[in-house]
């Protein structure tokens, strides 16, 4: 579909039915530098022009969660160099961006363990935090040092935690109580979850809450990313029928 049409998907998109939350795995930094023949911190440093893209894209037509899985729990195993070069890109985009996300009204906002990250990493993304706590266009939300699966195993940790003090009783469990627990859990499921660079996987992003998420792979890399293609996503995404295991009939009826 991508090939079909280059331009003016913003004019296409139905604006009453814009996903609610839109998440990425934003992938293909390295594959990118490398070939420009560059390295792959590079590769990453332009991926922050993607994250403005897809950010701008997001809020001017009216998204109001996008969330990006920027450092996985797996990705501390990279070369340390890469992971030193990226948490300071972190601190120093994040000091770069704050005044434009305040003026933009964007809130910003995190998820993983964010005890792991370096202290300076750290206390520049919560002095962000809370600078833009209550502004109300649109939640960023970035996956940092996070994992689905350490997520949804603390949650069960804090469930049983509040079972054992008796702030809940086993019989007022369901399976919606599981999201009051996720770190998540102010923020609507993902609607559409976008993944660059090819490869079709989810690695370890969201797992409980894209249960009935529609999945766009692109073959660009993140840093080639423009907001023509946040947009041609969003159409993509609006061409689909989400039946919710329901038929066809029933969801037209
Ligand atoms: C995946 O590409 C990308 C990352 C692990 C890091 C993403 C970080 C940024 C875009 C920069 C900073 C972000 C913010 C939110 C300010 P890869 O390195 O896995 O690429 P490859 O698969 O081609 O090796």
């Amino acid at each position: 579909m991508e090939s079909i049409k280059q331009e003016g998907y913003k004019d296409l998109i139905d604006y009453n039915s814009l996903p609610e939350h839109i998440a990425v795995i934003m992938d293909g930094n390295g594959r990118w530098a490398k070939k420009q023949g560059k390295p792959r911190v590079f590769g990453h440093k332009n991926g922050v022009k993607a994250v403005r893209e897809a950010t701008e894209a997001c809020a001017e037509i009216g998204v109001k969660y996008l969330t990006l899985y920027a450092f996985s729990t797996e990705n501390w195993s990279r070369p340390s160099f890469e992971v030193t070069a990226l948490m300071e890109l972190l601190v120093l985009t994040i000091g770069r961006e704050v005044k434009t996300l305040q003026k933009n009204n964007i809130r910003l906002n995190a998820i993983g363990n964010l005890n792991s990250l370096p202290a300076k990493t750290r206390a520049e993304l919560l002095k962000a935090i809370e600078l833009t706590k209550n502004n109300t266009r649109m939640t960023l939300t970035l996956a940092l040092s996070y994992g689905a699966r350490e997520e949804i195993f603390e949650a069960f940790l804090k469930m049983a935690q509040d079972l054992q003090n008796e702030k809940i009783s086993l019989q007022d469990l369901k399976p919606e109580s599981v999201k009051n627990y996720l770190q998540t859990h102010q923020i609507p499921d993902p609607e559409l979850l976008i993944r660059t660079s090819g490869e079709c996987r989810v690695s370890n992003f969201l797992l409980w809450q894209i249960a009935y998420t529609e999945f766009i792979f692109t073959d660009k890399l993140w840093p080639e990313i423009e907001k023509e293609d946040i947009y041609s996503f969003i159409y993509q995404y609006q061409q689909r029928e989400r039946r919710f295991g329901k038929t066809s009939e029933q969801i037209n009826s």
